[in-house]
């Protein structure tokens, strides 16, 4: 087992693992982050310096390095093995090609879109792709992109690749499974594509897995070819572009989504690398799980026809139930991303990224615009469009900010959209049972919490306050128990409160620990002081909204006296 230890020792578990989601580092020898392998919302995923080696508490996958590539590339240990070898360098024995025949087949079928790259692309400089060159110039693509996103033509004759695999030695039914070649009755094959402008799509590794052909006459029907499933390209999971975009992906926390090949090269070239298409299919849930892995965060640039809104709001509430973050953008005029970058300019398409509308304002829109203008049509509209949406926000304080923005702008009474919404119970994807699990927390608490942790100012500040007011009322009791007796005479840190809570709330404090910076302009000590407030204001609210509620209940089983006595106690808060 030589190759295995060499590439052991020689390839970085963090470096390989990092390129497949975004990693933050817990501690010197820990990284942590969202689980590739299953749904969750906080991260019990763990990737240790020192053993080399990935674990997660939540759904038990562990392993090293080869397995890791092995699990999130379907490949057999021998595929994982030579590949983090190629990707590093280390010469891998021959010998290794003789495994098991499917890791064969994919072996063949990788080596036959690579060349099948290679062909494409040179025939775009040959004198018989004058014909692409011509369009690529009608469209605005240099050779820098043609050659960056490996552009090609195929031949329109029609057997070019045939020859070429038959003369490397492919077996009939190597190339028949490729996609690439057909079989006519009499054995001999031709080629798939032919005469088409040829788009190379990678998998997220970078290798080709297959093309897509487009028409380059305008009314030549269809418009694409795509490439069929094979054993190496699940369209289900496979999203165009994404071994460019990871990188960005992770290092903005967005994705961009845009659904064309053409408007992926156009938004690229814009200076928005972060951007992603599904390849002819609509988003899958394992799009969602993948762009999940990389950044919580994602912008919608769809084709202002195309999809069409009910389209737009299936995909809303596909990547709402996968946990992303969602915006969205409209661009003026009925252009597509790639048109607008091109018309007004990548600064110009770069800010509508930037400025993307929140998705629940855009449903508010097309409330306004499809439902008619009385009080109840609105009602309607909230209760069809907005509604459902917001079932899915598992976060009870976000549903309602969200809900008293949307009351407010469709010109609702606020009160009778939050009961409304208050009563929803929250749908239950697989990632919201997985959250059940975690203490809900509320964004004053976790904001507090770390604040506390990320600045001993704030927290010497604060923490007699807190002390003396108690933690009676808090969603995260134990949490701010252990940081009450954590801080006993010094600011805590972060390993002595983990070192006092149970699995559960440390994977609660994680997720808090690992939220994003806060931006409000606040100093540390002035938020910490902001949030102690805000819940003290929410606390009593809560607590009387409750009262409220004990007096309904009690009128309606005709329980006088019950009411009464609740009725007095609500006019005590209120004294207070
Ligand atoms: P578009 O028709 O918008 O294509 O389809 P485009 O990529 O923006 O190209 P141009 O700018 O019109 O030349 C969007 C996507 O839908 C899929 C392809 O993935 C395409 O990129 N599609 C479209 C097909 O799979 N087949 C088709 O016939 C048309
Ligand atoms: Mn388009």
């Amino acid at each position: 087992m030589e190759l295995l230890e060499q590439v052991k020792s020689t390839v970085d578990i963090v470096r390989v693992v990092g390129e497949y989601m975004r990693l933050k580092r817990a501690s010197p020898q820990r990284y942590q982050g969202l689980c590739p392998f299953h749904t969750e919302k906080t991260p019990s995923f763990s990737v240790y310096v020192d053993k080399q080696r990935y674990k997660c508490f939540g759904c038990g996958e562990s392993g090293d390095v080869v397995k890791f590539i092995q699990e999130i590339q379907g490949l057999t240990f021998w595929e994982s093995l030579k590949f983090l070898a190629e990707q590093n360098g280390i010469p891998v024995p021959r010998r290794s090609d003789l495994s098991d025949p499917e890791a064969k087949l994919r072996g063949a079928l990788y080596r036959m879109h690579e060349i099948t790259g290679q062909v494409y692309h040179a025939a775009l400089y040959d004198p018989n792709g004058a014909v692409a060159r011509d369009y690529l110039g009608k469209r605005g693509l240099t050779q820098a992109q043609a050659d960056e996103f490996g552009l090609g033509y195929s031949d329109p004759g029609g057997n070019v690749l045939a020859r070429k695999f038959q003369s490397e030695g492919f077996t009939p039914e190597q190339m028949n499974q490729s996609g690439l070649v057909r079989r006519r009755d009499d054995g001999s094959f031709y080629d798939a594509f032919r005469g088409r402008l040829m788009f190379a799509i990678h998998n997220e590794s970078g290798k080709i897995v297959a093309f897509a052909g487009r028409a380059l006459k305008d009314g030549d029907e269809p418009k694409y070819i795509n490439s069929q499933g094979t054993p190496i390209y699940e369209k289900r999971k496979l999203l165009y572009n994404l071994h460019r975009a990871r990188k960005t992906i992770q290092k903005q926390e967005r994705s961009v989504l845009v659904e064309g090949y053409m408007d992926v090269i156009g938004v690229h070239s814009a200076g928005v690398q972060e951007v992603v298409a599904s390849c002819g299919t609509a988003l899958t849930d394992d799009h969602v799980h993948t762009l999940r892995r990389h950044a919580p965060n994602i912008v919608l640039n769809l084709d202002p026809d195309a999809a069409g809104a009910g389209a737009t709001e299936r995909l809303i509430e596909a990547l709402l139930r996968g946990n992303m973050k969602l915006r969205i953008i409209e661009l003026e005029d009925g252009l597509d991303p790639d048109e607008y970058a091109k018309a007004h300019g990548a600064s110009a398409y770069q800010a509508k990224v930037d400025k993307a509308m929140e998705y629940y304002a855009w449903l508010t829109n097309r409330i306004r615009g499809t439902y008619g203008s009385s009080a109840e049509a609105r009602m309607r509209g909230f209760k069809e469009i907005l509604y459902p949406k917001l079932k899915l926000v598992a976060d009870r304080l976000e549903r309602a900010a969200i809900a008293h923005e949307a009351a407010a702008y469709l010109g609702l009474d606020v009160g009778l959209v939050l009961e409304e919404v208050r009563k929803a119970p929250v749908e239950k994807g697989p990632a919201a049972a997985q959250r059940t699990a975690i203490p809900n927390l509320s964004a004053n608490e976790r904001i507090l919490i770390y604040t506390i942790l990320k600045s001993a100012d704030a927290a010497e500040s604060v923490l007699p306050h807190l002390r003396e007011r108690g933690i009676e009322g808090f969603l995260a009791r134990p949490i701010f128990e252990a940081v009450l007796a954590a801080g006993a005479g010094h600011a805590p840190t972060l390993e002595e409160v983990e070192a006092r809570l149970d699995d559960r709330n440390r994977a609660a404090l994680h997720d808090v620990v690992f939220a994003d910076d806060i931006e409000d302009g606040m100093s540390d000590v002035e938020r910490a002081h902001a949030c102690l407030a805000a819940i003290g204001e929410l606390d009593t609210e809560s607590r009387r909204a409750e009262v409220r509620q004990k007096i309904k209940e009690a009128e309606r089983s005709g329980n006088l006296d019950e009411a009464l006595r609740w009725t007095r106690e609500l006019q005590r808060m209120r004294s207070v």
